[in-house]
Parts: C-alpha cells; structure tokens; sequence
C-alpha cells in the first residue's frame, strides 16, 4: 500500500495503474468504510481512499476541531482491506493559504442542496461538492464509492458529476448497521451509552415507516408522525423526518415512486442522519 500526501506524489503513483476506484473518506474509518473498500474491488482492479477532514464542509459551530482523525488506525485498516493507495493530504495541499480562490471555487446545485442537510447546514454541500471535485481531478478515478447513508450527497455528487461531465462512474452501497439497527457512523463514538440506546430510535423509526409502506401506508404525513412520534418518545430533538423523491429531493404527498425516507435528529450535542428507500 502506498501512502501519499501531495498531489504530487499521487499523481506520480496513479500513473502507473489502470483503472482506479476512489473511496472519499474523513478518515475515523470504521466497519462502513471496509465494507465499501471491499465492495469498492469489484469495480477497478486498484482501490484508492482519500482521508481528508475538510473543513469546508463544516459550519462554524461544527465539529471540525474535534472530528477524529485517528489516522495510525485508519491507515492499519486500509492496509488490512488491500487499499493499494492511500490520499492524506494536509489542508495546506488542499487549499493553499496563498491561494485564498480555491475556497471559492464552488458548485452550486441549489434545487439539491437547500434541503433537508442543506437546510440545516448552509454551505455543506458547497464544502463537499468542492474537495469532491478537487479529488476527482488529483486521483481521476474511472469509479467512485459512498454510503448510503448519505444519500443526498450522492445524489448532490452524482448531478455534479453528470453536469460538469467527470470522466467516472458513481456508485452507492447500502448502509453498514449494528446488528441492533444503528448506522454506523464516525460520530457514534461521540454516544455515551445511553445515548446510543436513544439513537437507536432513528433506524427504528425508519424501520417502522418502511414496514408501514409495505403494508399498505402510503400517505406520507402518516409515516412521518410515525417516525416523529418514535422520535420524540425517546426525547430526540429531530431536525427533520422527511419523505421525498430520490431522484428530486421534493417531498411527496404519496408513496409512488422510488422514495427517501430520511432523518436527521440530535442526542445530546450529536447528530445523526439515517435513511432507507422505500417503493410502493
Ligand atoms: O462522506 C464523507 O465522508 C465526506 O463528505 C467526503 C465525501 C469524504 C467529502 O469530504
């Protein structure tokens, strides 16, 4: 495995492969990402992981300073799940002090990204559509990999991808969960026991409204005061519980097409998102 830190040196090593499959991480990697590095094989015959924690995705009352960043850990992971390269740039690398446009360069897909997390955090998506961009062009993958449980930004990265035509192939594996439900997440760490008891309310919920469409419940204000209500029962302060189109991101009245249920909730000072497709 091949470490590197400048796009230099990435460059230089990328040459030499073929086809290449770039999983995007903050780094803090956990069970999720191996399995998406595992999955990401089926797609290139070399696997390369970004670790970057970028702090223009963050607001200002974010988590960025106190973002884990266990990086011993996360290169000894990679190492184990057969990553062939390894992207730990410094934020300098990234966005050069003397170079203050970089930070402006953004893309800007505002039907897709003023909802749901783009509504609660202004100039997420703008962060991340941006280091995105930025690492397409530094590794130039033929394939990309993300989780699903953040669906929007794939969606978000996908229409990027599809309107500034990147030369790649987006792919999203399903959510890695605890076997009780939880998604996993770097921010679980964050949980202190009973707190993660509470969060567990979230994949319930999800849980509970997709079993609800499967048996016949298609109006989407009755699945959202189901999700609420389990929500609330274990005194998580919601953000939102949402239904909407996958592909448009609009709430829908009915379930018809192909639709994201989609929950973002705070335990204590950490917030969590989840979701789950359902059809009717
Ligand atoms: O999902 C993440 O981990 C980040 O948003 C990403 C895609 C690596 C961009 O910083």
């Amino acid at each position: 495995m091949q470490v590197t830190h400048t796009i230099a040196e990435i460059r230089a090593a990328r040459r030499e492969l073929g086809g290449v499959v770039l999983v995007p991480t903050l780094g803090a990697l956990h069970a999720g990402h191996v399995s998406l590095i595992h999955a990401a094989r089926n797609f290139a015959a070399k696997v390369a992981v970004s670790i970057f924690v970028n702090p223009t995705q963050f607001g200002p009352q974010e988590d960025f300073t106190r973002y884990p960043r266990p990086i011993e850990n996360d290169l000894a992971l990679c190492k184990e799940a057969g990553v062939d390269l390894v992207f730990n740039p410094s934020l300098e690398e990234m966005y050069p002090p003397d170079q203050p446009l970089v930070r402006q360069a953004i893309v800007d897909l505002p039907a897709l990204t003023t909802v749901l997390e783009g509504k609660h955090r202004p100039g997420h998506f703008h962060g991340v559509c941006q280091v995105v961009a930025k690492l397409f062009n530094i590794v130039q993958p033929t394939f990309a990999c993300f989780g699903q449980k953040d669906y929007q930004q794939f969606r978000v990265l996908s229409a990027m991808v599809d309107a500034l035509n990147f030369p790649l192939e987006m792919k999203m594996l399903p959510t890695i969960r605890e076997p009780d439900g939880l998604a996993l997440s770097s921010r679980n760490i964050y949980l202190s026991p009973e707190q993660r008891t509470q969060a567990l309310a979230i994949s319930h919920a999800l849980f509970k409204a997709s079993d609800d469409v499967a048996a016949g419940i298609h109006q989407t204000n009755r699945l959202i005061a189901t999700m609420r209500n389990i929500l609330l029962e274990k005194h998580l302060a919601i953000d939102y519980a949402a239904a909407v189109d996958a592909q448009t991101l609009k709430p829908v009245e009915q379930i018809s097409g192909v639709t994201l249920l989609a929950i973002a909730a705070r335990v204590g000072n950490t917030r969590l998102i989840d979701n789950v497709l359902v059809q009717r």
